[in-house]
């Protein structure tokens, strides 16, 4: 890794006073009165620096783990997006993907099922497993990935057909169901594991697109359960959504973790906090800190971990 430069303008899409944000003005922080240290300065005086080289602080690795990510860099074109990230996640676990606009989450998480093979310019280095199986393997055919490694996206998005055709459309293009039966099962099955069940059981044959939002992301995720995915990739998957169907997600969450390993990408911190075993922080396309969800937001490892956990940019 090289130097990540402290003065470096860290959010584009903000207004210019957020653009002088920079790491330096800590010392804007009003004096607490310790001797002319602020409460920051000294909270921080133990944190792996900005300026200092390293590879990611914290507990990117992990025993047995059931994807493994060596040096993988991302560029679109000429520009680089990812830069050398090592990471393991585990089986069962939910890892949370925080870090201001633009530092890379959702182009990461994309290389996690080849779904960055659709982006014309996009280039991949470095090399992701699943279970051993390297993904990025010339002769691997990515529909049966993406089963396996199933994506949730931000903004709901049904097919425009009936909810029952939405959950079995997977099923049936993967060969998993063709008796009538089986098909029923699966759409009852998925409905129910995405905690959807109750409210569509009714109308299962009117359209998915009908649903309140809340209910097409749960829709979405049903149609992600169908095909019997081991990893589910969310991102963003409740930026659209109001604060009761978020709950319901998130309480969703917590049960899938049970049979399935998730990664979300989010930018509320309280959901990470809320749904995740480890949050990785990214900034400026860099894997800075993986730790344990508590330790990161309580005790970060980093320097630009703990400034964006405390708001002071991103
Ligand atoms: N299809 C694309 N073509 C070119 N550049 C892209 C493309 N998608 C993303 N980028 C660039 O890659 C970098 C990382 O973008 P990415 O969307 O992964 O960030 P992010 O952390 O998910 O941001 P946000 O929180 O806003 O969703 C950005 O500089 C972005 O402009
Ligand atoms: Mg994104």
């Amino acid at each position: 890794m090289s130097d990540i430069p402290v003065s470096t303008p860290i959010n584009p899409m903000l207004g210019d006073n957020m653009q002088q944000a920079t790491l330096d003005d800590r010392n804007n922080i009003p004096n607490a009165g310790h001797g002319g240290h602020t409460v920051i300065e000294e909270a921080t005086q133990d944190k792996v620096k900005a300026t200092e080289k390293n590879k990611t602080v914290g507990k990117p690795l992990c025993d047995n783990p059931k994807i493994e990510v060596r040096d993988v860099s991302v560029f679109y074109g000429e520009k680089q997006a990812v830069f050398g990230v090592d990471l393991d996640i585990a089986k069962n676990e939910v890892i949370a993907m925080i870090g201001p606009s633009g530092c890379g989450k959702s182009t990461f998480l994309r290389c996690l099922n080849r779904m960055n093979d659709t982006v014309d310019t996009c280039r991949v280095e470095g090399s992701i497993t699943l279970e051993g199986q390297d993904i990025y393997a010339p002769k691997l055919d990515v529909v049966p990935l993406r089963a396996k490694v199933g994506m949730v996206f931000q903004k709901p998005n049904p097919f425009p057909k009936s909810i029952y055709e939405n959950v079995i459309y997977g099923p049936k293009i993967h060969g998993l169901a063709s008796r009538r039966s089986e098909m029923d099962e699966i759409v009852e099955t998925s409905l129910r594991k995405a905690g959807l069940w109750e409210e569509v059981k009714d109308r299962l044959h009117q359209p998915g697109t009908g649903l309140s939002g809340g209910q097409q992301q749960r829709l979405c995720i049903a149609r992600t359960i169908a095909v019997s995915p081991e990893v589910i990739l969310m991102d963003e998957p409740c930026s659209a959504l109001d604060p009761i169907a978020t709950a319901k997600i998130e309480e969703l969450i917590a049960e899938l973790s049970q049979n399935y390993t998730i990664a979300i990408v989010t930018h509320s911190m309280q959901q990470a906090a809320r749904v995740s075993n480890r949050t990785a922080y990214f900034h400026l396309g860099k894997l800075i800190e993986v730790n344990d969800t508590q330790l990161v937001f309580t005790n970060p490892d980093h320097e630009l971990t703990e400034a964006y956990i405390t708001g002071r940019f991103g």
